[in-house]
């Protein structure tokens, strides 16, 4: 698969086979992930590959979240305004939509701070190689922020120390569904603003 189909093969997938990854692969998506661009080559990034029982308490907490979220709004969502229902949501929060493995992105928060929007893009990219690595070996994953909104529970049940910074976390298995394609801008000429003879579109597009 070469990197344009695997860009566009690419979903956020909620539900997933109970099947085993094999050591190989997850070794290969995380030597992938190695290969992103970082800030100076420091290529300050961890993973974390978590299984068993681990996983089972990190969805314990991230279901809490979920559930607080939905009882908390004011009203509920208007249809397709989230990219997932509610009742898909508690169900994907409680097991990680049963994936085999969750991988944890973490970077160097006792960074100088001058180097922290730096290392957090640098871990940004290792995240994004990761997914589209993974997709190319057939696995899906779903890029994820939610469950850091209880990073203390998180912090306290990987044992991630303070000076680490949590950038997202993927669960990594075998898909059980196709998730629908979501809409993207397209990268034609929705030119909407001209700076000094520079026109630049949402795609990032720019013609001098
Ligand atoms: C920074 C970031 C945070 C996200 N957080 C979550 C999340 O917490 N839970 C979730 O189910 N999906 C999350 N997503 C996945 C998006 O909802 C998904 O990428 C988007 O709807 C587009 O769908 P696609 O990835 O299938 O193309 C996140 C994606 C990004 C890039």
């Amino acid at each position: 698969m070469d990197v344009f189909d695997a860009i566009h093969r690419r979903r956020a997938v909620r539900r997933y086979l109970p099947h085993q990854i094999g050591r190989d692969d997850v070794y290969r998506i995380l030597d992938a992930a190695n290969w992103a661009p970082s800030a100076m080559n420091r290529q300050q990034w961890e993973f974390l590959v978590v299984t068993g029982e681990r996983v089972r308490e990190m969805g314990e907490n991230f279901h809490a979240i979920a559930r607080e979220y939905i009882q908390g709004r004011d009203s509920p969502e208007a249809p397709g305004s989230s990219p997932i229902a509610d009742e898909e949501l508690l169900r994907f929060a409680l097991t990680y939509g049963g994936a085999p493995v969750v991988i944890v992105v973490l970077t160097d928060a006792a960074d100088a701070p001058n180097m922290r929007k730096a290392n957090l893009e640098s871990a940004s990219a290792a995240m994004e190689n990761l997914l589209l690595a993974a997709t190319a070996l057939g696995l899906g994953t779903c890029w994820m922020t939610g469950p850091l909104q209880d990073e203390r529970a998180l912090r306290t049940c990987l044992r991630i120390p303070d000076d680490k910074g949590i950038v997202a976390v993927t669960p990594l298995g075998f898909p059980d569904e196709v998730p629908p394609v979501k809409p993207r801008h397209g990268p034609g000429p929705r030119a909407e603003r001209a700076v000094g003879g520079v026109t630049s579109g949402p795609a990032g597009i720019c013609e001098a």
